[in-house]
């Protein structure tokens, strides 16, 4: 029978990470004040702080010139220790490093009509420096950030006007790459612009929830239309480029066998396909027209942007994957729609410290889910655990529970390929210890690197290998064989 056994042959495993949760260096070189660093640690846990973001607060954190409440000002100091980390993934063997680009860095404030050139030469330098091992990037051109200046503005993508500034700068990446970057996401998991602030740069706290959610759709069709011209031009430019959607995947199950949740599962399941729908397929599909007119959504859309759509097809899939949620009718009624929510408990699965429901066989089920779909090629560019790590007085670190997370989700990668699902690389989600994005914490720990830092920015910022280093080490060198 011709069922693939293993991994093929050049797949792409290795780590995921954004520029506003490890670069730092918020102020030097020109660089603009962003979205995401005016951003304050949550007070507990479970507060999604990065969508607190209030006119109040923003003018406060404007006003603020240190990094004390605004952890996405220092992250890990990557910005100049970037050849001692690359060192590290390489020792690992990575084949991918997955990483943003901040925006403000090569336009500080959105508007400029020329590029920031020592912004430029930041990621020449940094591409070159994966390249010397063989590390290919794969690059996110926005990543839950965008220079604050378009958001003071034009209230972020809830403007039109930011399609054009979006495509301008995603051009200048293309030209100025071409030959160093061929794996690109146009924005990191677009369905964020549905739960507030982070994914759309735009307030939206003194609006009702209906008028939210109008504004936040609407956010969101200009970022399809910005992610559409970006593939455009991209193919155009280089039609090496590979150039992928990227999408917070929440696999979700129906509650109980009746029908009803049944039923209401598949509605939550559809607001969630709803997004690669449109990229990978160009066209809205129609359960939303219900779901826009019973939300009194009504969207604005000029002559051309339906074509348009369709002509910015993406490549390949991107996703992350962390946890699944479940659905019953008498949930779905409770929630505010499109919010971004945990769901409820599942009775057959464990949860993180932070509350995410783990489910390896959900990435088996949510991949063929996706090659059933569309038949692209299906790219895992974030899964993982965060996790509170002990750093040992002899310099170890012993996180078993992370390595038991990370090979119960290969398994199950590898049961997919055996499906016959197209499955392309897999970047595990913060290789390295980095700034939450939800939270803003620093003791919510992905890395198989550990950094000596705390939530309040106090440590020396030294890195130390995890026993899940040497692990991972060795799933790559077997490709995927040795867990
Ligand atoms: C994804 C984001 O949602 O999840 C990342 O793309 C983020 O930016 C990751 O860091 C993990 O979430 P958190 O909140 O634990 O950092």
């Amino acid at each position: 029978a011709n069922i693939p056994t293993t991994f093929p042959a050049g797949f792409l495993w290795g780590g995921a990470t954004a520029a506003n949760q490890l670069e730092g260096a918020w102020n030097v070189d020109g660089k603009g004040l962003t979205t995401a660093e005016v951003v304050k640690k949550a007070k507990n846990r479970q507060e999604f702080s990065m969508n607190a973001v209030t006119k109040e607060t923003l003018a406060a954190a404007i006003a603020d010139k240190t990094d004390k409440l605004y952890p996405k000002r220092r992250g890990i100091d990557f910005y100049h220790r970037y050849k001692e980390d690359i060192a590290l993934f390489a020792e690992m063997g990575f084949k991918a490093f997955r990483l943003s680009i901040a925006w403000a860095r090569i336009f500080p404030n959105g508007d400029e009509e020329k590029p920031n050139e020592a912004g430029l030469a930041f990621y020449d330098k940094l591409f070159a420096e994966c390249h010397k091992y063989g590390i290919e990037p794969v690059v996110t051109i926005s990543h839950y950030e965008m220079p604050l200046g378009l958001t003071l503005k034009q209230n972020g993508w809830a403007s039109r006007d930011t399609i054009d500034a979006y495509v301008r700068y995603a051009k200048v990446l293309f030209e100025r790459y071409k030959g160093q970057v061929k794996y690109w996401m146009t924005f990191n998991e677009i369905n964020a612009s549905t739960w507030g602030f982070t994914g759309t740069g735009a307030l939206d706290d003194e609006l009702s929830d209906q008028e939210a959610m109008q504004l936040r759709y609407q956010a969101l069709h200009h970022q399809f239309l910005a992610s559409a011209q970006a593939v455009k031009i991209g193919h155009q430019i280089d039609p090496e480029n590979q150039i992928g959607c990227m999408i917070a995947r929440m696999q979700t199950y129906p509650k109980t066998c009746n029908p009803a949740d049944v039923r209401a599962a598949q509605l939550q399941d559809q607001l969630n396909l709803f997004f690669t729908d449109i990229q990978v397929r160009g066209e809205y599909p129609n359960y939303m027209n219900r779901y826009f007119a019973e939300n009194n959504i009504k969207l604005q859309m000029a002559e051309n942007d339906q074509a348009l759509l369709k002509e910015g097809c993406v490549d390949y899939l991107g996703f992350s994957y962390y946890m699944s949620t479940v659905t019953s009718a008498a949930s779905q009624v409770e929630k505010a729609s499109g919010n971004f929510a945990l769901g409820e408990a599942n009775p057959y699965l464990e949860a993180s410290d932070w509350g995410w429901q783990i489910d390896p066989v959900g990435l088996r089920v949510t991949l063929n889910e996706y090659w059933d779909r569309y038949q692209v090629p299906l790219f895992i560019v974030e899964n993982g655990l965060g996790a509170l790590d002990k750093l040992e007085a002899d310099g170890t670190i012993h996180d078993s529970y992370r390595i038991d997370y990370l090979r119960k989700h290969i398994i199950q990668m590898q049961e997919a390929i055996k499906d016959g699902v197209q499955l392309i690389g897999y970047t595990m989600w913060g290789p390295i210890d980095l700034i939450s994005a939800s939270t803003s914490e620093m003791s919510k720990r992905y890395g198989f690197i550990y950094v000596d830092q705390d939530d309040d920015g106090n440590g020396s910022l030294k890195r130390y290998k995890k026993d899940s280093f040497y692990w991972y080490k060795k799933v790559i060198a077997s490709n995927g064989q040795d867990l």
